[in-house]
């Protein structure tokens, strides 16, 4: 079992498939070695320590799920998850990130140039693996998630600063950067076990909702947790002027001489030492983070009832228990 899932009761609810997500590992290693010492070194230290692996996870239980016998769900899992991997050590220079998974991020300590071209490499080599089965609709599924997770970041980035931002745009960030490759994980499940197409678009459904509520939560961890739990800096959105669902919340709420307080607040971020303690008082004072919860919650309630369509079967128990485990992660 990974540190990372051990600290969190992921390890129970993977137990059905603990040797599938060994195979991953093995698959991972195998599938970031390099003949290039650089690669090498660089995917030796990103695959090492592994996070809570929870898109194979979803793959994984969403083709069982279906019926799925067969063995390549192991290599699909294990290129969603270079594909996320990719998205983070990109993502995390965007948003000057100094730590991950409880380590040194990669640019931290190979730099931005480099750093930039393996995240490259990963995306592309993913896509270039995947055209070896000749699976077009997978491939298709996967060169598409890669596009969207980009996008959404790029949206984001390019939203940084603007108080203004309205619900449904950070929702479509969030649908984007994270819920899509969820979607397409479970998806990619589903289609591995020859699922009906009413299956498929029942499970990619059950996995975007869910996605949803990870970002959400995750956009609260970054106001409430910390750095030593969570394995990467905390108020970093606020830090990088990423406006999440708890202070677009809190200003719809807020008017007057109390709203350009909080806009203050946050356009100083650089230079006033109070201006994260001004925010958290802002936003809890509008029961903002009540509310973001509240969100979530629907949201895996959502993909809860999705899930009711199929037969119940302990897979059907774990993803079921994967929606609460997302709601109550410390990391
Ligand atoms: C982090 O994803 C990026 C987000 C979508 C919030 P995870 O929280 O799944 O990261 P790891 O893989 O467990 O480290
Ligand atoms: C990560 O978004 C989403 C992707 C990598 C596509 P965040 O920037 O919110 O996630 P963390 O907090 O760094 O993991
Ligand atoms: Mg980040
Ligand atoms: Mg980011």
């Amino acid at each position: 079992m990974t540190d990372a899932s051990k600290s969190v009761p992921f390890n129970d609810i993977y137990r059905t498939i603990q040797g599938d997500l060994d195979a991953v590992e093995n698959s991972l290693k195998e599938l970031s070695s390099s003949s290039n010492p650089l690669i090498a070194e660089i995917n030796g230290y990103l695959f090492e320590k592994s996070g809570k692996r929870i898109r194979p996870a979803l793959l994984m239980l969403s083709a069982k799920l279906c019926g799925y016998e067969g063995r390549d769900h192991i290599f699909w899992s294990a290129l969603v998850e270079i594909i996320h991997t990719a998205s983070l050590i990109h993502d995390d220079i965007v948003d000057n990130s100094s730590l991950r998974r409880g380590q040194d991020t990669v640019h931290s300590r190979w730099g931005a140039n480099i750093t930039v071209l393996l995240g490259d490499f990963l995306y592309i080599q993913s896509i270039a693996m995947a055209l070896k089965t000749k699976t077009y609709d997978l491939i298709d599924i996967l060169a598409d998630v890669t596009a969207q997770m980009i996008e959404g970041e790029l949206i984001e980035y390019s939203m940084s600063g603007n108080v203004d931002l309205a619900e449904d745009v950070y929702l479509e960030i969030i649908d984007k950067k994270t819920a899509q490759l969820f979607a397409d994980s479970c998806q990619i499940g589903g289609r591995l076990a020859g699922a009906s197409p009413a299956d498929v678009r029942r499970l990619k459904d059950f996995g975007l909702q869910l996605g949803l509520a990870f970002q959400i939560v995750d956009d609260l961890l970054d106001y409430t947790s910390d750095a030593t739990t969570l394995g990467k800096p905390v108020l970093s959105d606020f830090r990088e002027g990423r406006v999440t669902l708890p202070l677009i919340h809190a200003l719809r709420l807020t008017s007057g001489e109390a709203r350009e307080d909080i806009i203050r607040g946050y356009r100083d971020r650089a230079v006033d030492p109070n201006a994260a303690a001004k925010i958290l008082a802002a936003i809890t004072k509008t029961a903002s983070l009540d509310y973001a919860f509240d969100r979530a919650t629907s949201y895996v309630a959502r993909a809860k009832e999705i899930l009711a369509a199929f037969p119940a079967t302990e897979h059907r128990e774990s993803l079921d228990r994967i929606g609460d485990l997302v709601m109550r992660r410390k990391k």
